[in-house]
């Protein structure tokens, strides 16, 4: 069985200490930093460009999975893939020619992942789950941290491993909303391979703690 992996979502550290918290990311036992895009188009919030994210790269030292919650992402697959980003997850709903896309990804160096809103069925990626390094599962509604678990996620994990199995793909199934300690477990055993966890992480007391327990959950 594969390893399953913790990405701690830098949208819920502390901007002001940045560095501290992207420190704290690469001494713990957390797998990849999760980058949330947001362009106040596509989801009703703005977090960050490349500015942050060209400072956020010269710090981090691990995989560096960003999700973007932007509109028409074709228009900055190039900036990203110069920025030294590792993983380029693009929403299924921002996307007019999906194919298109994740090739031009593909070109520039970088998995392809493809994000689904919670109200978009894992059945829309039948006819590029091969060409798809990651599917990232909305477990809230993009756009703000801190939101309520989704709980039909489970149900949609468990059609995505089997569309995956058929397919003989080597699709990672990404989590994204409202993971805790309570579901992690649950959710790795749906069949999640990379959970993120953004105010969870970074709301507690013991971040490096925290993050050692999440992985020990879901080992
Ligand atoms: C939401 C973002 C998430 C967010 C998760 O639109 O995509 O990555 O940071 O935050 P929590 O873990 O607090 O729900
Ligand atoms: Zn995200």
């Amino acid at each position: 069985m594969n390893k399953k992996l913790i990405a701690p979502s830098l949208l819920a550290a502390d901007f002001a200490n940045l560095q501290r918290d992207i420190e704290m990311v690469n001494t713990s036992e957390a797998d990849w930093f999760h980058i949330d895009v947001m362009d106040g188009m596509f989801v009703p919030n703005i977090s960050f460009g490349m500015p942050v994210i060209k400072a956020i790269a010269k710090h981090a030292k691990k995989t560096l999975d960003t999700h973007l919650m932007i509109a028409d992402p074709d228009r900055y697959i190039k900036d990203f893939a110069n920025l030294g980003v590792d993983n380029l997850t693009v929403h299924y709903e921002a996307c007019t020619h999906l194919h298109r896309t994740l090739q031009a990804i593909k070109a520039e160096g970088m998995k392809a992942g493809v994000a689904l809103n919670p109200h978009t069925s894992v059945r829309v990626l039948e006819e590029v789950i091969k060409d798809v390094d990651l599917v990232l599962i909305m477990s809230v509604n993009p756009g703000f941290g801190g939101q309520s678990f989704i709980e039909n996620t489970y149900k949609k994990i468990k059609q995505l491993k089997e569309m995956i199995l058929t397919h003989n793909a080597t699709t990672l199934i990404e989590i994204d909303g409202g993971v805790n300690a309570e579901n992690a477990k649950k959710l790795t055993d749906a069949g999640a391979d990379v959970l993120v966890a953004g105010s969870f992480i970074f709301s507690s007391k013991n971040q490096l703690q925290t993050i050692s327990d999440l992985k020990n959950k879901i080992a």
